[in-house]
C-alpha cells in the first residue's frame, strides 16, 4: 500500500519564491483610468493620463493609421519573426524624423522597442552594462516612471530641481549647476520637447548652452522624445535634440510613437544610440539586452508607422492630423490662460501637460466635488479640456481656493 503523501512543509521548510516581495501600490497615473471610468457622474472631466482627446472627448485612431492598417491587412505577406532590432525600414524613417535627412550620423544605430518606455529601459540597461553603477542626472519634477525605471536597471540617480513652480519656468541655472557637479561619463536626462509634467523646457538658446556644458564636461545626453509634433511642430520639436546631436559626440535617444501616431496600446518606440567607435560593441550589447528582455518588439505599430511614412499621401494625412492636434492643445492653453489669468504662464509652455500648484486637499476636492480627475502632483492633461469644460474647470479651481502660482 502507498504511504499517504505528506505536504512538503512537513518534510522540510520550502522558502516561498515570493517571500521577499513587498506590496506595491497601483501605478498612480494608470489607476486614474479606472477611477475615472468608475465615476458615474456625466459631467466628470478626465485630466489624468497623457492621452490626446479631441473637442468631443474622444481619442480617435488617426485616419492614416486606419488606412495603413487596411493596407497592411491586404498586403502583409507574413508575420514571421523580424529579429531583435525589429523593423529596420521603420527605424530608418523615424531616424530621419528625429535627426533630419542626414540621420544620426556615423557610429550610430537604432533598435525598435516596445514603446518609449522600452527604449528608456534599454538605454538604462545599456548604460549600466557599459559602466556598472553609472549615474544619471534627472531634473525634477519628471515623468514619475523615469527615476524608478533607471534605478531598476541599476543606475545611480542624482536629482535637482529643474522647474520653478512660482514662475512656472524651466530653471536653466539649476540644471547648469547640477551639470557642473556631474562627473565625466554621467548621463543627463533631457525631455526632447513638451516636458512631462510641466510643459516647461529649455529655449533653443538654452539647449545650446546645455549642449556646451555636456560636451565640455564629457556628459552623455539621454533624450526622451515622446511628444514630437505636439509642441511647436514636427521639425521645431526636434531642434533642441539636433543641436545636442551636433555638439555631443555620444548620445542616446528614446523615442515614442504613442502620442504622435496615437498608437498608445500598440507599444511603438525606438532607441537610437550614437556611440562612435564603440558602435558595434554597443549595438551587439543592445540587441542582446533586447533579446533577453522581450526577444523581439511587437510589430504592428511599427509596421503601421512605416506604411504611413513610406506613402506620401498617408504621410501628409498623418502630419495634417498631428498639426490639428497641436493647434487644439495650443487653443486649450490660450483659452485656459484667458479664463484663469493667474495661469498666464501656460501660454509660454508646450505640449499636453501643465503642473498646477494645487495642494493634495484641492486635488481631492476637485475629484470629490466636481468629478475632475488629475495626477496627484497637480499635473493636468490639457487635452482633457474643451471649450465647454474650460469655464467649468476654472470655476472649480476658484471654488477650491486655487491661488496664483506666483
Ligand atoms: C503619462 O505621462 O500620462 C503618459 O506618458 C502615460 C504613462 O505611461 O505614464
Amino acid at each position: 500500500m502507498n504511504a499517504p503523501l505528506l505536504p512538503h512543509t512537513a518534510l522540510h521548510p520550502v522558502p516561498s519564491p515570493f517571500g521577499a516581495l513587498l506590496p506595491q501600490p497601483p501605478d498612480p497615473l494608470l489607476a486614474l483610468i479606472k477611477y475615472f471610468h468608475d465615476d458615474a457622474r456625466a459631467e466628470k472631466i478626465d485630466l489624468g493620463v497623457g492621452v490626446y482627446r479631441d473637442e468631443a472627448g474622444n481619442t480617435p485612431v488617426f485616419r492614416a493609421v486606419k488606412a495603413a492598417e487596411l493596407k497592411l491587412h491586404a498586403t502583409q505577406p507574413t508575420k514571421a519573426y523580424l529579429g531583435p532590432e525589429g523593423d529596420t525600414v521603420f527605424l530608418k524613417l523615424i531616424e530621419k524624423i528625429i535627426f533630419g535627412p542626414g540621420g544620426a550620423g556615423a557610429g550610430s544605430f537604432g533598435v525598435q522597442t516596445p514603446g518609449g518606455t522600452g527604449a528608456l529601459r534599454l538605454a538604462a540597461e545599456l548604460a549600466n552594462a557599459g559602466r556598472p553603477g553609472a549615474r544619471i542626472w534627472v531634473g525634477l519634477p519628471s515623468w514619475p516612471i523615469h527615476v524608478p525605471l533607471f534605478a531598476a536597471a541599476g543606475l545611480k540617480i542624482a536629482t535637482y530641481n529643474s522647474f520653478d513652480p512660482a514662475t512656472q519656468n524651466f530653471c536653466l541655472e539649476n540644471m547648469q549647476q547640477a551639470l557642473r557637479r556631474a562627473s565625466p561619463g554621467d548621463l543627463v536626462l533631457l525631455h526632447g520637447c513638451c516636458h512631462n509634467p510641466t510643459g516647461a523646457g529649455p529655449t533653443l538658446a538654452e539647449w545650446g548652452e546645455l549642449a556646451e556644458t555636456m560636451v565640455t564636461r564629457g556628459l552623455v545626453p539621454l533624450i526622451d522624445l515622446a511628444y514630437q509634433g505636439l509642441g511647436d511642430g514636427l521639425e521645431q520639436d526636434a531642434a533642441g535634440l539636433r543641436l545636442v546631436a551636433q555638439t555631443c559626440p555620444t548620445l542616446l535617444v528614446a523615442y515614442s510613437c504613442d502620442k504622435n501616431f496615437g498608437l498608445y496600446r500598440e507599444r511603438t518606440g525606438a532607441f537610437f544610440v550614437r556611440a562612435g567607435e564603440a558602435a558595434a560593441l554597443a549595438r551587439s550589447n543592445t540587441l542582446q539586452l533586447a533579446r533577453t528582455a522581450w526577444s523581439m518588439p511587437p510589430d504592428h505599430g511599427a509596421a503601421v508607422v512605416r506604411t504611413i511614412l513610406e506613402d506620401p499621401a498617408l504621410r501628409m494625412s498623418w502630419q495634417d492630423e498631428l498639426e490639428k492636434m497641436r493647434l487644439r492643445l495650443l487653443h486649450v492653453r490660450q483659452s485656459l490662460a484667458l479664463e484663469v489669468p493667474s495661469l498666464d504662464a501656460l501660454r509660454c509652455q508646450q505640449g499636453m501637460f501643465a503642473l498646477l500648484p494645487l495642494s493634495g486637499d484641492q486635488i481631492e476636492s476637485l475629484r470629490r466635488d466636481f468629478g475632475i480627475y488629475m495626477a496627484g502632483s497637480g499635473r493636468i492633461n490639457l487635452a482633457g479640456l474643451t471649450d465647454a469644460t474650460i469655464p467649468v474647470f476654472a470655476h472649480a479651481l476658484q471654488t477650491c481656493g486655487f491661488q496664483n502660482p506666483s
